[in-house]
């Protein structure tokens, strides 16, 4: 009988070692080799053997190369998952044979969004298939008479085996299939545990191949660690078609669906829901909703224009400033980079001469976001100047502008876009850079269709940008 061998695979990358190493020599995680047994063919040398050997269906003539004139389209156009928030950032709506990937923390919302897809789809398009395995389907038929779905073509599955899964798709035949989650499903092919890479990897490429040979869209759940990987990390989005984030935080009631991958559409664009008692709902203007409950003629308020995808969002940032206590002072932010943070105090010590290098610092954005575009540097440094100065911003303006380390104002991209956002939701005036054509967007800008008390203010640096400000 041959011996088993055994291998060791790393949880965080997919490495492989033949010892047991307490750092992965790939990627220089600690303590995440697990022992794995080695079967006597892999499932991925079983295909290579068919594909080489006689019985290859290359050989047979069932599968060849087609030229592409002759690849007839799929009849099917894009299903609509009953939100046009996400909708969108599917790229227009879901595609028959994709698979798509929607990752997020625990708790966050993912296993309540896609059953009210569930509901939307079985109303509107047909049968769907709700497998889990992580909860029975008494808790999720609990859970959907709280959504309020009936679901007269909604069908559950509670089965963590691939084989069954696969065995049920074939049985029903459903318009959509929903795995929630990836971290518990099992195929045969492994011995490892469920969650483990491996078996992760394996499931995802088993329901790749279903999704494409049935034609049939298939959404996988899958589960990010507190690191913000995916357990199973980066080796699940180079295999799904499209990858979706649900972010947000727990404690606060809005939820973003960002993409940031779509084989059939744009990546980052942006969703947003809201939670409720009774599931999440649509937010169709998030900017208004967000900058309903600000403070106006607040310190250290400044709101920022960012593009989230092809969107444009105004979110308010506030900073607060005071004298340190300490011999160190201190900086916390919370949606801003804190590396970002620390540059815009150097750049308003050096460049503006605001001596806020011995006060303590916290940077924030409303609404429990994280806003990582430069173009929000202005409002960020302009929010800590006006907590610095005690004097604030105009609620009516906005801020657009990426700071440079020589405290210039630099450019940013779609400025038009940003502009015209700000004066569709009643801001009056803007500052944006002078840099990249600034000046001149802001003359057309201001001759071209903006309400004609809009002011445009194009600054060339932080400095002249602040004066406008906080004058
Ligand atoms: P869930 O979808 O189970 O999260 P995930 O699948 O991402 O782990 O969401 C769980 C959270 O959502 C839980 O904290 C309760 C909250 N929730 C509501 O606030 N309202 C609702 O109607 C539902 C179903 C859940
Ligand atoms: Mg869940």
């Amino acid at each position: 009988m041959p011996k088993t061998r055994t291998k060791y695979i790393c949880q965080q990358c997919g490495g492989e070692q033949s010892k047991w190493v307490g750092k992965c020599p790939d990627c220089g995680a600690w303590n995440t080799l697990e022992e794995v047994a080695e079967l006597p063919q892999s499932p991925a040398q079983q295909r290579r053997q068919t594909l080489l050997g006689n019985t290859s269906p290359l050989a047979q003539g069932t599968i060849t190369p087609v030229v592409l004139p002759e690849i007839k389209p799929l009849a099917q156009g894009r299903i609509s998952v009953g939100y046009p928030e996400m909708d969108r950032v599917l790229g227009g709506g879901l595609v028959a044979g994709s698979l798509t990937l929607i990752g997020g923390e625990p708790g966050i919302g993912k296993s309540t969004l896609l059953l009210q897809v569930a509901g939307n789809i079985a109303k509107t398009a047909g049968s769907v298939l709700y497998v889990s395995g992580e909860e029975s389907i008494e808790q999720v038929k609990m859970r959907a008479e709280r959504l309020e779905i009936t679901g007269e073509q909604l069908y559950l599955l509670a089965s963590i085996e691939m084989d069954i899964i696969a065995e049920a798709i074939g049985r029903t035949k459903p318009a959509l299939v929903i795995v929630d989650s990836i971290q518990t499903t099992l195929s045969s092919h492994l011995t490892s545990a469920p969650g483990s890479i491996s078996q992760v990897r394996e499931c995802t490429l088993q329901l790749m191949q279903l999704a494409k040979s049935t034609h049939t869209p298939i959404f996988i759940i899958g589960h990010v660690t507190k690191e913000g990987t995916v357990a199973g990390p980066k080796a699940l989005e180079h295999i799904a078609d499209a990858v979706l984030y649900l972010e947000g935080e727990r404690y606060h009631t809005y939820r973003l669906l960002r993409g940031v991958k779509n084989r059939f559409g744009a990546t980052h664009e942006v969703g947003v829901f809201e939670m409720h008692g009774d599931g999440l709902a649509e937010v169709p203007n998030p900017s208004a909703v967000f900058l309903a409950d600000r403070a106006a003629g607040a310190t250290g308020s400044a709101v920022v224009v960012s593009m989230e995808g092809t969107r444009p969002f105004l979110v308010e940032v506030q900073a607060l400033v005071i004298p340190s206590n300490f011999g160190n002072p201190r900086c916390n932010t919370n949606g801003i980079e804190y590396s970002r943070l620390l540059m815009l105090l150097a750049v308003l010590t050096k460049r503006v001469g605001l001596a806020v290098n011995n006060h303590d610092v916290y940077a924030n954005v409303v609404g429990g976001f994280t806003l990582e575009e430069p173009a929000i540097d202005l409002g960020v440094a302009a929010a800590i100047a006006s907590s610095y100065r005690e004097k604030n911003i105009a609620p009516d303006m906005a801020l657009i502008g990426e700071v440079g380390l020589s405290g210039e104002l630099r450019a940013v991209n779609r400025l038009t876009l940003r502009v015209r956002e700000a004066a569709k939701l009643g801001f009056k005036r803007c500052i944006v850079p002078k840099a990249g054509g600034g000046a001149k967007v802001s003359v057309e800008l201001e001759n071209s269709g903006l309400p004609a008390d809009f002011k445009i203010f194009a600054a060339s640096s932080l400095a002249v940008a602040l004066e406008v400000a906080l004058h």
